[in-house]
């Protein structure tokens, strides 16, 4: 089965962890695949894996936004399929929260998230059709502490997701996002460090904390949220949009 053979996707921050994922399940159904990153190597490297093309793409900045759209309009002829994944995150208690750290997590996860759609949704408005898929998070359902400014900026992306999801219906273009529980991926390694020092125990203990917290008592797979996004961008998800599902072995369940 190869349900999106001849869709072109643009996936962002796809040189790790949940990116490369979503690449690797959506690179198996089919999809030409436009593979971007800040991390430029590292998105060559993703690109070199699964046959796909990589371009360098800094979300934070309009510019890169507008042209990496343009490029993959040039090379691809078309953008069926957007999924906004990049995002960076760091645990700071509340009153330590500066206003360069507020920023720099919004710019990148919420703002990075509105800029790419932006860039890419006259595209799909022309054509009268496209899937959006962003990765929220549980957190961006239901806040944990000394995450403020992560869990404000998954937040923003739900919202942001319902109201492009009214406004483009008319259009055939479905909106929606996916909200993982916990992915072990490199963005984990400086949480757990700081997660540890705030809390005063190992990092260990502090990454079981989260196994326990768990419904099914394991994390989730990049490729898990890989799965949801492929069938988001489905046709079988065609009546689908607005929605945030979660992907997080039952530790979110609303
Ligand atoms: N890992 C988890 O447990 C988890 C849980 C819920 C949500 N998420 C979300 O999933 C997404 C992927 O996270 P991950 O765990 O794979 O992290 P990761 O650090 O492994 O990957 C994030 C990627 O985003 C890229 N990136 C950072 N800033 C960028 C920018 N300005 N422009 C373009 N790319 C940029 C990085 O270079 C990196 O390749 C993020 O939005 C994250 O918030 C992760």
């Amino acid at each position: 089965m190869a349900e999106l053979a001849g869709k072109v996707a643009l996936i962002t921050g796809a040189g790790s962890g949940i990116g490369r994922g979503i690449a690797r399940v959506l690179a198996r159904e089919g999809a030409d695949l436009v593979l971007t990153d800040l991390d430029e190597g590292n998105v060559r490297g993703a690109a070199a894996e699964l046959s796909a093309t990589a371009m360098k793409h800094d979300v934070t900045s309009w510019e890169s936004c507008r042209q990496v759209v343009a490029d993959t309009l040039e090379a691809k002829g078309r953008i069926d399929v957007l999924v906004n994944n990049a995002g960076v995150s760091k645990s700071v208690p509340f009153h330590e929260l500066d206003e360069a750290e507020w920023d720099r997590v919004n710019d990148v996860n919420l703002k990075g998230v509105f800029l790419t759609t932006r860039a890419v949704v006259p595209h799909m408005m022309e054509r009268r059709s496209g899937r959006i898929i962003s990765i929220s998070s549980m957190v961006g359902k239901e806040a944990i502490p000394y995450f403020v400014h992560y869990c404000a900026s998954k937040f923003g992306v739900i919202g942001l997701t319902q109201g492009l999801a009214k406004e483009l219906a008319e259009y055939d273009i479905t909106v929606n996002a996916v909200c993982p529980g916990v992915v072990r991926t490199p963005l984990w390694e400086p949480l757990l460090d700081q997660l540890s020092e705030n809390k005063g125990i190992s990092r260990e203990e502090a990454w079981n904390e989260f196994i326990e917290g768990i419904p099914l008592r394991r994390p989730q797979e990049p490729e898990d949220i890989g799965e949801v996004v492929a069938f988001l961008a489905s046709d079988r998800a065609r009546n689908m949009t607005g929605q945030g599902v979660n992907v997080t072995g039952g530790m979110q369940m609303h």
